[in-house]
């Protein structure tokens, strides 16, 4: 009788709050198999110019995330008390590695909270912080100038630290909508979960959304890199307006059509964010290999709307040196027939919603 209150336990909400659209999906887990049961996108279209919601104002800011993501849940019909998992973009937050010496766990936690504050700008109590030990270094690991300071053994902490402010802000938006809040995370673990999971190997993720590019090193299963840059779709719709003097609307259709803008010898167009996300993830991973000469990458993946552009695969594995191909997402779950030709058209976009619900099924497992 009171069934319509029971929580069906074993399905999980991921919701990615982007720049240019809230993505949300409903996955399950029964017989070990990861399944989807439910998705849906709203586009918050900045007034369709491409705006950035930085300048615009918070308040209609706030009330427009609000009302799109009512609307949205209600459309999904997703059930009170549903499982949230959400994410926080990227951009906002802060994952670094950190080496220390060998020492007990009150004192590690101070040397940790002093070693933040070399990277973390405001209060640290305005910040939400957690670490974990990644690694205990051999010695012949260490690096040169640590066995000069100290002999010690050593050890690697991943610290990752997000603005309160902005955990609130989801928590509150989230909870409001009547859904239980089980988690919120930074998209970056939410992308490296869902593009590479428990794969084996050394990988490279480039996500690329309207606002921003995010890149991820994933070392045997953990973020060891990550950096954030101001460069996204929204940029290369703006560079196809300058370059073809169409409207910013002809311009997004054009980026999103067939025709190869990118590579093709005739009518290439100069897209400098492609050239900054392409030299930027150089830069990272030869300093990457320069620390660690040892370090071998097993794969280089595309994610995000941007990801679908048409050439972008060719374009970056020129500029890398090494084949990059597009994410898929979906690769770990089970979709129903009639849903394929939708779920293949989203495509990339939806990594981080995915990863954040793939969250849930992995605490459910582990139960
Ligand atoms: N087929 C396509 N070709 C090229 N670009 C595309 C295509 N489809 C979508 N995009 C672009 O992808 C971007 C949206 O991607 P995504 O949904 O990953 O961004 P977001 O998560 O909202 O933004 P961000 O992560 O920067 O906050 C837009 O700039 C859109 O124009
Ligand atoms: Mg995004």
């Amino acid at each position: 009788m009171f069934e319509f209150l029971k929580k069906v336990d074993n399905h999980f909400v991921g919701i990615d709050f982007g720049t240019s659209s809230i993505k949300v999906v409903e996955l399950s887990f029964e017989n070990q198999k990861t399944k989807l049961e439910n998705y849906g996108v709203v586009d918050l279209n900045w007034s369709g110019q491409g705006d950035q919601p930085k300048g615009a104002n918070v308040s209609s800011y706030e009330q427009k995330l609000n009302s799109a993501l009512k609307n949205l849940i209600a459309k999904m019909k997703l059930k009170r008390g549903s499982r949230a998992y959400v994410s926080i973009p990227g951009f906002s937050g802060l994952i670094t590695i950190i080496e220390l010496p060998e020492m007990q766990q009150d004192e590690l936690a101070r040397a940790i909270q002093f070693e933040a504050h070399k990277y973390i700008p405001s209060s640290l109590d305005e910040v939400a912080m957690s670490w974990e030990i990644i690694e205990h270094l051999e010695a012949d690991k260490v690096s040169q100038q640590n066995l000069e300071k100290n002999n010690s053994k050593r050890i690697r902490v991943l610290l990752v630290a997000a603005p309160k402010k902005d955990i609130e802000h989801y928590d509150r938006l989230v909870s409001g909508m009547n859904m239980e809040v089980r988690a919120i995370e930074l998209e970056t673990f939410s992308i490296a979960r869902c593009l590479v999971g428990e794969d084996v190997g050394n990988f490279f993720i480039i996500d690329i959304g309207s606002r921003a590019a995010n890149m991820i090193l994933v070392e045997k299963g953990v973020v060891t890199v990550n950096r954030n840059i101001d460069a996204g779709g929204n940029e290369i719709t703006t560079a196809i307006v300058d370059s073809m003097a169409v409207s910013r609307q002809r311009a997004e259709s054009f980026k999103k059509g067939d025709k190869d803008l990118i590579n093709s010898r005739e009518s290439a167009l100069v897209i400098p964010v492609l050239e900054l996300i392409a030299s930027e993830s150089k830069r990272i991973l030869n300093a990457c290999r320069e620390k660690n000469k040892n370090l071998r990458i097993d794969g280089i993946f595309i994610s995000g709307g941007t990801s679908k552009m048409k050439g972008l695969e060719e374009y970056l594995t020129s500029s890398l040196g090494m084949p990059v191909t597009v994410g898929d997402p979906w690769k770990r779950i089970l979709v129903d027939e009639n849903a394929k030709p939708l779920v293949s058209q989203l495509g990339a976009s939806f990594s981080v919603a995915i990863g954040l619900a793939l969250r849930g099924i992995e605490e459910y497992k582990r139960k």
